[in-house]
């Protein structure tokens, strides 16, 4: 691991902090025993303002965790929340891995280390933009399992999965000397429980229940957006609004308001819009809104959003995670973590009033007033008020700007907008620059370029009609070829027909890359199953259009001559599902590749061989790059290619604080890795807005993962070239 130095040496943003952490009189949470009223959760008696940010270990390094809780708890965080991903334990069927990268256990110690509680959403769902929705992909095949209900082959794996998790967790708990004080269990469920009726019902006391055998339940559990006796019912959203902590105080009587998302922006996907960031002062404003409600914990989803690494995300999502989060991919403190570290402050300060005062509101004009009282103590909360709660996430976030606090003799203690303007006036964030490379030596390309099917020397799997990817790949890679010959009769242009498939094809005729799939892809793309079940392959769908059914994809292939042609397409995964809603069924019906044959001019096309995985895949090239042979990239720029170069990084960078990322202008599409570490995947696409944006042009590089000599390898399945990828850094 490389030595860090202090982060806050000589920035603006420490000047800040060292003003506010006089002030911030930090509530210290010791373990204890956890319990809960209306008004809060209580640690040991004590009452507890939870001020949370979720922050996901497996979207950093291990190395980086210490700097990312330093920072959460220096910006005034007392909980630090995650959720488990299950697929990062169970790598395969009974596998599990606790250690390294994936060491839950040295997380939770980690933040126990510096005072930070910890919220754990156990899962075993957890949606979060994460492959498969941190389910692992081996469940899609169990026989007869439908995914989220109580079916055995279903429950079977979660038991197995939260026995081990257990030995992890529950050393930790609160309750055992640990600092976990909450556990949620699955993740909103009201989205699904409509699918199952009472079923559904059954499932979440199924799910209360094992936690509870595991042991789990020493610590109150919680669940979010669908709630079951006996656990707290958490709340997300960009907001919360009044008719909701309604609802909540009318069906969950004696249970504390708690908010386990509230959200910075939004998340990418390839060819998305690009949310903008959230004005610091509405997430500031909506908070105060719900603590004058009778709120008494809230949480940012995410307060760090990081990489998804490798192939980590879900269907469509970027590589980046960044959220436009108060901590940035990089760990970074933005201008917004600045000005929710103040805000913090001050309701660390102010907790008993806020906790332990008797609250009574007015309305004046336009204006509604709190007032917290404790002795001869006073906090007055001036805000908007509002007649109506947008449901709309972008008009949420443009509520709420305005607010101010006042003491007792009517001095003003904090306002949103004065804060603003003086985090404004002196934040400064340094520019990235690029990473200066020795003058002595040019970035050299190498090329080797990955073989078509003909070139291949495996024989494939033969069958009639094309056969699904994941019950070849089983997730393990992104790429299956379906090749087959095209007998030409009819001489002219071709149409081809893939009635039900995804994520993305190349469709090579002749060895030739002829044709691709329409953009944009859609994030949630209806009803995966043919409307006609009796179809046998192909009949159904084939009336539509690619825009009426995002897994239609056709192709006009150019005129070709009379004679036998080599048809191979290329399916490209574009990472798993995270939800049942992404395809209007349970996840275990998610299918990548070709499911319901291919038409031909109208006609089923038949007879194909099916290979998985690229050659260079197969050698390892991103760990083993001798296994080929290389030569200097030049020439004409054939699609599918495999790149690599060295990039150099003087050694003074590496000791410091200094974090990287690469500039992966003039690539099109495939996956980068440095030093033989998965960046993730990489997509040059331009965002649907702002018009000139791309959804992800930067990568992040974690510090970690560097060297003085760097080998960067990548594949690239566009016609495209890496000239200009170049290694940046922000110290
Ligand atoms: C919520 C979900 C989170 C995450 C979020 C969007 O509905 O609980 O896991 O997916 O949406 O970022």
């Amino acid at each position: 691991m490389i030595p860090r130095r202090d982060f806050l040496k000589g920035s603006a943003a420490a000047l800040l902090y060292r003003a506010g952490q006089d002030a911030f009189s930090q509530q210290s949470l010791s373990s204890g025993r956890v319990t809960f009223d209306e008004r809060s959760v209580l640690v040991d008696g004590r009452r507890m303002l939870l001020i949370g940010g979720s922050v996901h270990y497996p979207r950093s390094t291990r190395a980086m965790w210490p700097m990312l809780l330093q920072r959460s708890k220096a910006l005034g965080l007392n909980t630090i929340t995650s959720y488990v991903f299950w697929n990062a334990h169970e790598t395969s069927r009974g596998v599990y891995n606790f250690s390294g990268e994936r060491d839950l256990g040295h997380y939770i110690d980690l933040c126990q280390q510096r005072g930070l509680a910890v919220f754990l959403r156990v899962g075993p769902y957890v949606c979060a933009e994460w492959n498969f929705g941190g389910f692992p992909p081996y469940l899609r095949d169990e026989p007869g399992i439908t995914i989220r209900t109580m079916d055995r082959p279903y429950t079977a794996r979660v038991e197995a999965f939260f026995e081990r998790l257990a030995e992890v967790v529950r050393p930790r708990l609160a309750t055992n000397g640990g600092p976990i004080v909450l556990v949620q269990v699955e993740n909103e469920y009201g989205n699904v429980a409509k699918r199952y009726g009472e079923a559904g019902q059954e499932y979440l006391r199924w799910i209360i229940e094992l936690a509870t055998r595991v042991g789990f339940a020493s610590v109150p559990t919680t669940t979010c957006q669908g709630g079951a006796q006996g656990a707290i019912e958490t709340s997300n959203g960009s907001i919360i609004s009044p008719e909701r902590i309604a609802t909540l105080r009318r069906t969950r009587p004696g249970t504390p308001l708690l908010w386990t998302e509230l959200y910075p922006s939004w998340y990418r996907v390839w060819g998305g819009k690009n949310a903008p960031a959230r004005d610091a002062r509405s997430m500031a404003g909506a908070i105060l809104d719900f603590i004058s409600r009778g709120g008494s914990g809230f949480n940012y989803y995410p307060w760090h959003g990081g990489t998804n690494f490798a192939r980590n995300s879900m269907y469509l999502q970027t590589t980046s995670y960044d959220f436009c989060a108060p901590l940035d991919e990089y760990g970074n403190v933005t201008e917004s973590g600045v000005y929710l570290g103040r805000f913090h402050a001050f309701l660390q300060e102010h907790r008993s009033i806020l906790l332990e005062g008797s609250r009574s509101e007015s309305v004046v004009g336009s204006q509604r007033k709190t007032t917290w009282q404790h002795g001869s103590d006073e906090l007055h909360l001036i805000q908007d008020d509002y007649q109506e709660h947008p449901l709309n996430r972008q008009d949420a976030q443009t509520m709420n700007l305005h607010a101010r606090l006042l003491n007792t003799n009517g001095e003003t203690l904090f306002d949103l907008d004065t804060v603003r303007d003086a985090v404004a006036h002196s934040f400064s964030a340094s520019a990235w620059s690029p990473v200066p490379q020795p003058l002595s030596r040019s970035i050299d390309w190498v090329v080797w370029e990955e073989p078509l099917p003909a070139q291949r020397h495996e024989g494939g799997i033969v069958s009639v009609e094309p056969i699904e990817q994941l019950s070849l790949t089983k997730d393990k890679t992104d790429y299956c070829w379906y090749s087959t010959t095209l007998r030409v009769t009819d001489p002219g242009p071709q149409e081809i027909v893939i009635p039900y498939g995804g994520d993305f094809f190349y469709v090579y005729v002749d060895n030739k890359l002829v044709a691709s799939s329409k953009l944009p892809l859609k994030e949630d793309r209806g009803p995966i199953m043919p409307e006609n079940p009796g179809h046998p392959n192909i009949a159904a769908n084939s009336g539509k259009t690619d825009q009426e059914s995002p897994f239609r994809n056709s192709f006009t292939l150019p005129s070709l001559t009379a004679g036998t042609h080599r048809l191979d397409m290329l399916a490209v995964a574009l990472g798993m599902i995270k939800g049942d809603w992404q395809i209007d069924a349970p996840m275990n019906f998610e299918r990548k590749g070709i499911w319901e044959g291919v038409l031909w001019n109208g006609k089923p096309l038949r007879n194909w061989t099916m290979r998985t995985r690229l050659v260079g895949e197969q050698h390892r090239l991103s760990t083993r790059p001798e296994a080929v042979a290389w030569r200097p990239a030049g020439g004409g720029l054939r699609p599918l290619r495999w790149y690599k170069t060295r990039m150099d990084l003087p050694a003074n960078l590496l000791s410091g604080t200094a974090v990287f990322r690469l500039d992966a202008t003039g690539l099109g599409k495939g996956m980068i890795w440095v030093n033989g570490q998965a960046i993730g995947r990489h997509w040059l696409i331009p965002a649907a807005s702002p018009a000139d944006a791309l959804s992800q042009r930067y990568y992040h590089v974690p510090a970690d993962w560097l060297q003085v000599s760097n080998e960067i390898v990548i594949l690239e399945e566009q016609a495209a070239a890496p000239a200009s990828v170049a290694l940046q850094m922000r110290v």
